[in-house]
This record gives C-alpha cells, sequence and structure tokens, in this order.
C-alpha cells in the first residue's frame, strides 16, 4: 500500500538513486549526454522493458522510448492489452551514445549497476530485452537475435523474453510477423506465470 512505511522508504531509494544516475560520470558518455534517461513507468510492474540506449529525442526529453521507435513501441505493448503507463520502461545505457553508435562493453559495465538495482526494486515478474545489444548485454552472450528470441530465458530467476526492436517494424512484412510473434510468445509465458 502506498501508505506504508516500507513504500516510502522505497521512494526515498528511488530518488536517490535517480539522483545519482543524472550525477553520474562513470564512462565517457557523460560528456556528451545532454541529460540522462533514468527510466519511466510503473515501479510496482509486472512487465519490464530493457532497450538498448537513449537516442536523440530520449537524450532531450529524459525519458526513454519517446521518438519514432518508442511510439511503436507503445503500439506493440497495446497489440498485447498493455498500457505504456503499467509497464516499467528502461535502457541498458543512461546515456545517449553519439550518434547512435553501439554500445561499447567498458560502458555497459559502467552503467549496469543502475540497472540491476532498477530490476531488483522492481521485481517484475517478466522482462523483455527489447531487440539485439539489449538481449546480449543481458544474458552476456553473443549469440544472434534469431537465436536469442522464441525461447525463454531467465534473469535473476525472472522469465526473460527477447523481442524485436520496434525499428523492424518499419521493414519488412517478415520482419512485422516476427516481432508479433515475439509479443505473443511473451503473453503467452506471462499467462502462464498467472495460473
Ligand atoms: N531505442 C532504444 O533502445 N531505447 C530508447 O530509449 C530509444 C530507442
Amino acid at each position: 500500500p502506498a501508505s506504508s512505511p516500507s513504500s516510502h522508504a522505497n521512494d526515498q531509494i528511488w530518488r536517490d538513486l535517480q539522483h545519482e544516475v543524472s550525477l553520474c560520470e562513470a564512462c565517457s558518455l557523460c560528456k556528451t549526454r545532454t541529460q540522462t534517461v533514468f527510466g519511466v513507468g510503473n515501479k510496482q510492474a509486472s512487465w519490464m522493458l530493457i532497450g538498448e540506449a537513449p537516442g536523440q529525442n530520449e537524450d532531450l526529453q529524459g525519458e526513454p522510448f519517446v521518438g519514432k521507435a518508442g511510439q511503436l513501441l507503445t503500439e506493440m505493448l497495446r497489440a498485447i492489452g498493455l498500457k505504456r503507463e503499467e509497464v516499467y520502461i528502461a535502457n541498458i545505457l543512461k546515456c545517449r551514445p553519439p550518434n547512435n553508435r553501439d554500445p561499447q562493453a567498458e560502458e555497459v559495465a559502467a552503467c549496469n549497476r543502475f540497472l540491476q538495482q532498477q530490476i531488483e526494486l522492481i521485481q517484475p515478474k517478466i522482462i523483455l530485452a527489447v531487440g539485439r545489444i539489449a538481449a546480449q548485454s543481458l544474458l552476456t552472450t553473443q549469440q544472434p537475435l534469431a537465436k536469442l528470441r522464441g525461447v525463454q530465458h531467465q534473469l535473476h530467476d525472472i522469465p526473460l523474453i527477447v523481442i524485436h526492436h520496434p525499428a523492424y517494424l518499419l521493414r519488412s512484412l517478415l520482419e512485422k510477423a516476427k516481432a508479433w510473434s515475439d509479443l505473443q510468445f511473451a503473453l503467452s509465458v506471462y499467462q502462464k506465470l498467472e495460473k
């Protein structure tokens, strides 16, 4: 309940964590960012989505997945009956890499503890890794997306499903079908948990 002491304590932990992220200088991306992009959504969410890194729009607005890919992600969620506000959305990196280049290993390593704390605080029932980079970072593997999607992984005992990045939805009909089946698979895994 919102009024319980532990939830007040949690609010403070969230505030402290967000403040710490906003001041972070653990890697060189702090020199080029406009601002950090912490994460957004329901802190009691059952579903947690983890993307790669902020892009230009996210860097300017301070919120993950607010650009074109983000609008598509919101629609992908709606397709399986989820509202953007009811999930929690974060990225592997809290700062935008210049020109949206891929995150570097040392940047992922420097940023990882923030994401791990977010996962620990939320304790989601299911995690969606959005796209190849997020999936490879979270699962510490080099396997291609084709191998990672369509199977249930675990991250700290939480089921983790890899879905296509929403940018794929903009490409071919085939990719659209794959993205759709990723979502259906995630939903079926979640529904089995509820039983
Ligand atoms: N792509 C991502 O992976 N994350 C964002 O926040 C925006 C685009």
